[in-house]
């Protein structure tokens, strides 16, 4: 906790910030449109590896439990005290899965999404051998390729996890994360639906076969206001929107053709000038070991806002540029300048933790306790 008052503009850079008036808002937007959806939200941690805001999000409610991407990230949670964890990706080495049980032990319910026979055979003598029943989930492709059994041999997947002796099988998952930052929403929400449709058939298959099952978990924060369409999905695994990123705000969503609107920039990076040397730009501290950067959503300022035209370029590993449009003042050496990243996961992995911030004041700081957890 901070004791003397402290401002924004105090704190040393490059450095990561929460608006916790932003976030907060985030997190009852996303319930409220998932809760009168008749939805339940299981948000991924993956986006901000911080087992605060994991906690903020769970008290906001309407959840049904918590994603990890990663085993070690899930015993971060579960050793916090995080009681309803699935793993998003498959967990196939002997390290891990011997983690993800030591894991369960701490938890009421841990899932791990399975997609191949072999593994199912492997994960269910492992839990034999430990006595243990575990909680998967079918990983279904939304061809994509990336993870998950295709969409014609699910069932089968399926109907072969309930004749184990050591999984229960909950349900279905598929993300589809190539339909996430499809620009034009119409595009995004066509191609949603008819993956999420096909998805859709496979779990009533499940159901009218008697697997037992009811989970369908899904979608990101592209397809939020879509996915909820389809009445099977009984959940959304939704990361970014409790703090947003520039990837996002640059898509159409469905009252604006040219900006994603839904969600608040609640994350921003603070960065100092640090050379004004030159006529048309100045160099920031803020390169890539502070600040995610993709060329076709570049970090926007939000201090000063990006309206005056003022744009970051990447300028090394250390240092970020300040484009100044001509006829425009250079902020002066020392400045600081506020940013949205372009994506917001990897930009807070860079950082051991984030100030809170409310009204300018800093408040707290909070440990990005999840952060480095790639195993
Ligand atoms: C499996 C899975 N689910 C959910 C999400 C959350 O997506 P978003 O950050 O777009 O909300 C991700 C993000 O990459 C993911 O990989």
């Amino acid at each position: 906790m901070i004791k003397s008052t402290v401002f924004k503009n105090d704190l040393d850079t490059p450095c990561l910030v929460l608006d916790i008036e932003l976030f907060e808002q985030n997190l009852h937007t996303m319930r409220d449109h998932a809760m009168s959806a008749g939805k339940k939200l299981r948000p991924h941690a993956k986006t901000h590896k911080c087992s605060e805001m994991t906690r903020r999000q769970l008290k906001s409610g309407n959840c049904a439990g918590i994603c990890v991407a990663k085993v070690s990230e899930a015993w971060v949670l579960a050793q916090s005290g995080i009681k309803d964890i699935l793993i998003t990706s498959p967990v196939t080495t002997v390290k891990k899965i011997e983690k993800m049980f030591d894991c369960a032990t701490l938890c009421d319910s841990l899932i791990v999404v399975v997609d191949n026979f072999n593994h199912v055979d492997f994960l269910n003598a492992e839990a034999a051998r430990r006595k243990n029943i575990l909680k998967v989930l079918v990983d279904i492709d939304p061809e994509m390729g990336r993870t998950g059994v295709d969409f014609a041999n699910a069932l089968e997947l399926g109907k072969y996890i309930t004749g184990q002796s050591n999984l229960k099988l909950k349900g279905i998952q598929c993300y589809a994360g190539q339909v996430q930052h499809i620009s034009g929403f119409e595009e995004r929400r066509d191609t949603s639906l008819r993956l999420m449709r096909h998805a859709a058939k496979v779990f009533n298959q499940f159901k009218e076969s008697g697997l037992g099952c009811d989970i369908f978990t899904g979608t990101g924060t592209g397809t939020f206001d879509i996915d909820c369409e389809i009445p099977e999905m009984t959940d959304l695994q939704v990361g970014s929107y409790c703090v947003m990123d520039s990837e996002y705000f640059q898509l159409g969503s469905r009252d604006n053709p040219n900006r994603f609107e839904a969600f608040q920039p609640a994350l921003t990076i603070l960065s100092s000038v640090i050379s004004v040397n030159q006529d048309n730009f100045v160099t920031i501290d803020a390169g890539l070991k502070a600040i995610y950067y993709t060329p076709e959503a570049p970090p926007l300022t939000i201090n000063p806002p990006s309206q005056q035209g003022w744009r970051y370029d990447w300028f090394g590993d250390e240092f970020g540029r300040i484009n100044i449009p001509a006829g425009q003042t250079k902020p002066a050496l020392g400045a600081i300048i506020e940013l949205c990243a372009s994506h917001c996961d990897p930009t807070i992995n860079l950082f051991d933790s984030i100030y809170v911030v409310r009204k300018n004041e800093v408040i707290d700081c909070w440990a990005i306790d999840l952060r480095g957890r790639c195993q």
